[in-house]
């Protein structure tokens, strides 16, 4: 029988940490109930101590998430794992997970404490959330840059004090895959009580190579992978969870005897969800969820896969959630079709209310565009639900351009419940649009990056725009969608205001 690789997703704690991928408590609890469906083993929550926020979002997924265990992050310290604990409590097997670095490089600059300290303070915090839960992680951060013969040192003394899960980060992603590879065979070698954990791997993708060293510790006996959904994550990114599942899988026993339970049909609209909440557009040419990961361009390709598929494809689209017959519905499609649709595609059962708004907005586009696609109903959804309470809304815009006027947008709003308009000259219609928002809202945020794409094909597309703002420190990003680009620009603006300002408000 095979052996069982664990999922530990992190993607809400590490993945957010990717610089304007903040999510509010609804896009993570959203994002939760979705992990459960890929049947990810662990959830890792975030990190409880980190702010208010942060606190809320964990205790609201740990009181209302079934299906998975959740996990709470934790330095090594009372304060942080008495604050992981009250927001975990509630949820299903939750488990603290608490770190401390061993590296001499983090001792020494860091945290300024010598090995023994490293070690007594490890073993004592291990014991603290021992009172907690008998299920606790302990990461050695810098695992990767750390002397090998202290980790086990480490790791030894924290299994007798209760962890039950051992992780061995690359934090830095400076490993390179044999060499991570035998260090993972080294600990399993090293550690007389090690059949008492789990061994798990965390890598970040700073020379490209997370999801490599990953399968390169499973192939040494690690039995957990920490991942994100697309790489998301510090930096270059953590190991990308669909990588990890579908190398497993599509090459089943040569790196050992093992499988994940992740449900793999789940996948594609999964890395949809994180793109659009977070506004990180998935590279085209992305393993396994990138929009060109399994068109075939040249001519001689075309004509293998029409004959047989498996000359130039490893993975059947499908078997990750990516429908190849993708004109999903039309404006005689009913209620009832809809509803369907949107469960198909991961966005389980909406609200009457909910469903209400989507099937008005989805008829009112069919009516113009020829073609509805899967990605032109996920658009609506995630307007329509996937969205903080509006204090602007855009109630009207007009915006004139042309090779010989000037651009000009004239818009009126509501802000904080009063009818507002103004109008406003540009260097573009976009320009011009914003411009007129940004008087209306009163907002002194930066617009830090602007970019429009089309959803589908054809002229009839729906324009897809992404913005990342600024104000005081705090970067949130705003996407909106609609046949008109301008519109689209304007509600994508009018989303990422309206995070900020639920932002202030909490
Ligand atoms: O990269 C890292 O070392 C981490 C730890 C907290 C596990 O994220
Ligand atoms: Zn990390």
């Amino acid at each position: 029988m095979s052996e069982k690789v664990f999922i530990f997703d992190t993607t809400l704690r590490d993945g957010e940490q990717s610089p304007g991928a903040s999510m509010n408590i609804h896009e993570k609890f959203r994002l939760a109930q979705q992990l459960v469906k890929l049947k990810v083993d662990v959830i890792e929550a975030g990190f409880p101590t980190a702010s208010a926020g942060d606190f809320e979002c964990v205790k609201n997924i740990a009181d209302n998430i079934r299906g998975a265990q959740i996990a709470a992050l934790a330095r090594c310290n009372v304060k942080d794992i008495d604050n992981a604990w009250a927001a975990l409590k509630n949820g299903e097997n939750p488990r603290i997970h608490t770190f401390l670095a061993t590296s001499e490089i983090h001792m020494k600059h860091k945290l300024r404490l010598s090995r023994e300290q490293v070690l007594e303070l490890a073993v004592a915090s291990v014991r603290h959330a021992a009172k907690y839960t008998g299920n606790i992680e302990f990461s050695a951060e810098d695992a990767s840059r750390s002397d090998l013969d202290f980790v086990c040192q480490v790791f030894r003394a924290v299994i007798d004090a209760g962890a039950t899960t051992l992780n061995f980060p690359d934090t830095t992603g400076y490993a390179l895959p044999d060499e991570f590879g035998a260090k993972i065979r080294y600990l399993i070698e090293n550690i007389p009580n090690i059949d008492k954990a789990v061994i798990s791997v965390h890598c970040h993708n700073d020379l490209g190579l997370a999801v490599a060293n990953s399968l390169a510790a499973i192939s040494n006996g690690a039995r957990q992978v920490e991942c994100t959904v697309n790489g998301l994550g510090e930096r270059a990114g953590n190991t990308a969870l669909e990588e990890v599942v579908m190398t497993l899988r599509t090459r089943p026993g040569q790196v050992a005897d093992v499988h994940t339970d992740i449900v793999t049909e789940h996948i594609y609209p999964t890395s949809r969800l994180v793109s659009t909440i977070t506004g990180m557009v998935v590279q085209p040419n992305k393993a396994i969820v990138g929009a060109n990961a399994f068109l075939h361009e040249s001519g001689i390709h075309q004509d293998g896969v029409l004959k047989e598929r498996s000359t130039y494809e490893i993975i059947n689209p499908k078997d990750v959630g990516i429908s190849t017959s993708n004109i999903v519905l039309g404006k005689h499609s009913g209620r009832h079709a809809i509803r369907d649709k949107i469960k198909e595609l991961g966005y389980g059962e909406l609200g009457e209310e909910e469903l209400n708004r989507v099937f008005a907005r989805f008829k009112a586009m069919a009516d113009l565009k020829k073609e509805m696609f899967e990605e032109d109903l996920e658009a609506i959804v995630m307007d329509e639900v996937l969205r903080v309470p509006d204090s602007f809304k855009l109630l009207h815009l007009t915006a004139m351009s042309g090779s010989r006027s000037l651009p000009t947008a004239a818009v009126r709003l509501l802000v904080h419940g009063r009818e507002k308009e103004t109008a406003s000259l540009g260097i573009g219609p976009i320009d011009a649009t914003f411009r007129a928002i940004a008087q209306l809202t009163g907002t002194s945020s930066k617009l830090l990056y602007f970019s429009v794409s089309s959803i589908t094909g054809g002229t009839d597309a729906q324009g897809e725009v992404m913005v990342r703002i600024e104000d005081n420190g705090k970067v949130v990003v705003g996407q909106g969608a609609d046949p008109d680009i301008i519109t689209a620009a304007a509600k994508a603006y009018l989303t990422g205001l309206n995070r900020l300002e639920y932002l202030k408000e909490r």
